[in-house]
């Protein structure tokens, strides 16, 4: 069971969810925390990676690293998407089993789910339909790394565990306009908008597309929920069970960064859409006691508030 005195692996820990539980540990006073940056520990190096976990046998690992990105980035860097997340989750899962770590908890994503399927998205629909196109590299990716801990769950009686995050944002976040996921681009050109006393804001695709998003401190803290959480699933949705187009989370950020600002919203029909919706059934993680607990307007300041400490 884990406790104040466990020892802890995160990887990704620079990255948003990551630095999050990080965040969190050190604030619940977890005082054996370890990590490496990239420069220190590539986990695309197997022999690293099983070294490193060799010579300091952390109790739990949270696998937050990988390689993540938006639609454009996921539907332009299919190779190293593939590639990369493969080698880093691979080479921590089984080094984790070689080294007798058995508790872990694998990040997946909602991007694992069919394109087309029924909405509220429940776990058991994943592989029951075609992927997405634009991120199937990274789908496929994501859906090894839970088969795998499936498969060392079954064989080896290990607990190892998959959150599937819904899209996720707060502090530390990618902004890179071209490759960020849509939250984080929407919060930076509402930002620009005011910074250059502008009205028009363009958005790409139609605006209409359906998603939910979560505040990242909710993901750290369900991670640290069910590493202490004896569960009898392997994958567990997180989200908030909410949805929203676009164009309303717009609305909801310009309220909180330009009150009273009116704006023209231009639709850019070349960018594409993705799926037409995705919100996660949350009631598994419920009927385990855990529920999102960060208000949306709430979460849109305090990360609007870290955006410009970050870039002033
Ligand atoms: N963001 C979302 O909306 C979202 C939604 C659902 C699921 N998730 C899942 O949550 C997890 C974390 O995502 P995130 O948004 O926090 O990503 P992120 O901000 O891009 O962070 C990724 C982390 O992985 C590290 N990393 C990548 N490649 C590495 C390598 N070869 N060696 C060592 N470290 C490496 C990065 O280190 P550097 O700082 O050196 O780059 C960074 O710390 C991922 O599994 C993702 O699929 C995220």
């Amino acid at each position: 069971m884990i406790n104040l005195k466990s020892k802890i692996y995160v990887a990704g820990h620079t990255g948003l969810v990551g630095s999050a539980i990080l965040r969190k540990l050190k604030s619940k006073g977890y005082r054996n925390v370890i990590y490496r940056e990239r420069k220190e520990l590539d986990l695309k190096n197997q022999i690293k990676v099983y070294n490193f976990l060799k010579k300091h046998k952390p109790d739990f690992i949270f696998i937050a690293a990988a390689k993540v990105g938006g639609i454009h980035s996921n539907n332009t860097y299919k190779a190293d998407f593939i590639f990369d997340n493969i080698s880093i989750q691979s080479n921590l899962i089984n080094s984790a089993y070689r080294n007798g770590i058995k508790d872990l908890i694998f990040l997946g994503s909602s991007c694992v789910y069919p394109r087309n399927c029924k909405q509220p998205i429940k776990e058991s629909y994943l592989l029951t339909g075609a992927l997405e196109k634009t991120n199937d590299a990274y789908a496929i990716a994501k859906i090894a790394g839970i088969k795998m801990c499936e498969s060392y769950n079954h064989q080896y009686k290990t607990n190892y565990k998959c959150l599937m995050p819904t899209n996720t944002f707060g502090p530390n976040d990618n902004y890179d306009l071209l490759n960020c996921h849509f939250f984080p681009a929407l919060i930076k050109k509402s930002h620009q908008l005011k910074l250059n006393n502008k009205k028009e804001i363009i958005l790409w695709g139609n605006g209409r597309a359906r998603r939910e998003v979560i505040y990242v401190d909710d993901i750290a803290d369900a991670c640290i929920y069910f590493m202490k959480k004896k569960i009898k699933e392997t994958v567990i949705n997180i989200g908030t069970g909410k949805d929203y187009t676009i164009k309303e989370y717009l609305d909801k950020i310009i309220k909180q960064i330009i009150p009273h600002k009116k704006i023209t919203i231009r639709y850019d029909s070349n960018k594409p859409n993705g799926t037409p919706r995705k919100v996660l059934d949350v009631s598994l993680a419920k009927k385990y006691g855990w529920k999102s607990k960060t208000n949306l307007n709430d979460a849109i300041l305090k990360t609007y508030t870290y955006f410009l400490k970050k870039f002033k």
